[in-house]
C-alpha cells in the first residue's frame, strides 16, 4: 500500500541542467543499462517534457517524455531506490497525466521490460493496458529482451 507522508513537501517541477548530476546518480543505481549524461542533456535542450520530483528539496525522481501532437511517449520514469513503494511513482505519473490533460493529449505510450514487475504493477494500477510487444527492444545480459508496449487514454 502506498503512503506518502503528508508532512513532507513534494515539488513536481521542470528538469534543468543543474539537476542532471543527481539524476545520473539515481539512473546508475537503478538500471543495468543507464542513460548517459549526453542523453539527459539532449532531452532538456531539445524541449522534451522533462520533470523532476523533489521531496523537501531532495531530488527523488524524474520523468522524461516526448509529446508529438496529441500523443505522449514516456521514455524514462525513475524513483530513487530508498523512496520506492511509497507512492511517489504514482504521484509523478498523476502529475504528468494532469499536465497532459491541459495540453489536450489523448494518449500516453510507454515500453516496459516484462521482467519489471514493480513498474508493470504501477502502470496497470494507473490504467495502462498492454497493446503489443516490441521484439528485442532492450539490451540484456544474454542478448536482448522484448518490451511490453502499454498505452493509456487520457480522460479530459
Ligand atoms: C517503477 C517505479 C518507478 C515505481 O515507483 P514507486 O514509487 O516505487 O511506485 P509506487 O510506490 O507509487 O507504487 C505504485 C504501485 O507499484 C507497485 N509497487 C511499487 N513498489 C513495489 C514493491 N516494492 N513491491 C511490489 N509492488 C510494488 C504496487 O502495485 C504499487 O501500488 P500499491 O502501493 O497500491 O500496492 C520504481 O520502482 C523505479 O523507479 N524503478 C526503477 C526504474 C524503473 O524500472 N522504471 C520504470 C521503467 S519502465
Amino acid at each position: 500500500m502506498s503512503s506518502i507522508q503528508n508532512s513532507f513537501v513534494t515539488n513536481y517541477i521542470s528538469m534543468n541542467d543543474i539537476h542532471i548530476k543527481d539524476i545520473l546518480r539515481i539512473e546508475k543505481e537503478s538500471y543495468n543499462y543507464p542513460w548517459s549524461e549526453k542523453i539527459f542533456n539532449d532531452c532538456v535542450k531539445n524541449n522534451y517534457l522533462c520533470r523532476i520530483l523533489e521531496l523537501d528539496n531532495e531530488l527523488i525522481g524524474y520523468l522524461i517524455s516526448s509529446i508529438i501532437q496529441d500523443e505522449c511517449h514516456i521514455m524514462n520514469l525513475c524513483i530513487k531506490s530508498n523512496f520506492r513503494g511509497l507512492g511517489y511513482g504514482t504521484l509523478i505519473l498523476n502529475e504528468l497525466h494532469s499536465e497532459l490533460r491541459k495540453l489536450k493529449c489523448k494518449i500516453v505510450f510507454l515500453e516496459c521490460r516484462p521482467s519489471n514487475d514493480h513498474a508493470l504493477k504501477l502502470y496497470n494500477a494507473q490504467g495502462y493496458n498492454e497493446i503489443g510487444i516490441r521484439k528485442n527492444y532492450y539490451p540484456a545480459p544474454d542478448g536482448y529482451e522484448d518490451a511490453i508496449m502499454l498505452a493509456k487514454n487520457v480522460d479530459w
